[in-house]
């Protein structure tokens, strides 16, 4: 059989990020930074890791400092080598190596997850795809989306990162439940979008990380509005499993939601504490303070 390879990633970034107000009123939620560097740019450096070349980006209003953030800045490039700074021009020049493509698409209403993944759908064409959430910080080793194309690999069916959620927070994920492959991979039979505890098929939840295969476009276009008044994602794979395996996939890592603030504030206190440049420093200034 014919092996395909995955070579294009959709992030959805239209949202109003409205938990992070007032931080989000001029600028988009994607391009608060962890430490250094944008959430964005790390969910793109993970699909980058996973041999993704093609980053398509489903935006809105309020959203062009995304299209700015890896694009060419040559006032700023041109004053920094005036300068002799080498290695901050090195850096800035890193966003965009050279072999990445992007595309930008507008989704022009707030209509949910999977009415954002349909935006891109010509732009994907009738090739699998990745879907990346930047809130969802995922740190792992090797990448977690990297972990889930060579399950891809192997499968050539979709695979959906997830990972064991408390029976209280049921309702925050697309839930699912199924056959055990093996201890990190099981085949698919039900996927429910934020049930409650008393009604969810079990406790995986649905990170945001997506390997999706294109016969989903067909199955999204035909969902009605699901749970808040949305197109959901979710419900477009409920649908394909129709047609098709669906697996998830238990990657090995750590996910930080940084669309709340507590998520948000957990990964920049981590990641601070890895930072090659301040980790130490910040070790220490934590010792120091002496919260509890
Ligand atoms: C979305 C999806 C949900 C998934 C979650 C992961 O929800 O609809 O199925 O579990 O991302 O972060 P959201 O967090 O956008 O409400």
């Amino acid at each position: 059989m014919h092996k395909v390879t995955l070579k294009k990633a959709v992030f959805p970034v239209a949202g109003l990020g409205t938990r992070f107000l007032p931080a989000t009123k001029a600028q988009p939620k994607e391009m608060l930074p962890v430490v250094d560097k944008p959430l964005i740019q790390y969910a793109v450096e993970e699909a980058y890791a996973a041999g993704i070349r093609h980053m398509i980006f489903v935006t809105g209003r309020n959203k062009r400092a995304i299209e700015d953030h890896f694009d060419t800045a040559y006032e700023l490039e041109t004053e920094l080598e005036a300068a002799g700074k080498q290695e901050l021009l090195e850096l800035v020049r890193s966003m965009n190596p050279g072999d990445m493509d992007f595309s930008y698409v507008r989704q022009p209403r707030s209509l949910g997850l999977g009415h954002a993944v349909l935006c891109a759908e010509h732009l994907v064409g009738s090739e699998p795809f990745a879907v990346l959430l930047a809130d969802d910080l995922m740190v792992g080793s090797p990448p977690v989306l990297a972990q889930m194309a060579v399950r891809f690999a192997e499968l050539q069916q979709s695979v959906l990162a997830v990972q064991e959620v408390p029976a209280e927070h049921t309702r925050r994920y697309g839930i699912v439940a199924g056959e055990s492959i093996n201890p990190q991979l099981i085949r698919v039979t039900t996927i429910v979008e934020k049930p409650a505890a008393e009604v969810a098929p079990s406790r995986m939840g649905v990170a945001g990380r997506y390997i999706l295969t294109p016969a989903v476009f067909r199955h999204i276009r035909k969902q009605p509005t699901g749970v808040g008044g949305e197109i959901q994602l979710t419900d477009g794979i409920a649908g394909l499993m129709a047609e098709e395996s669906v697996y998830a996939y238990r990657y090995e890592g750590k996910r930080y939601d940084c669309g709340s603030k507590e998520g948000f504030l957990e990964a920049t206190v981590e990641l601070a504490l890895q930072h090659a440049e301040v980790g130490e420093h910040f070790r220490n200034y934590l010792k120091n303070l002496q919260v509890v």
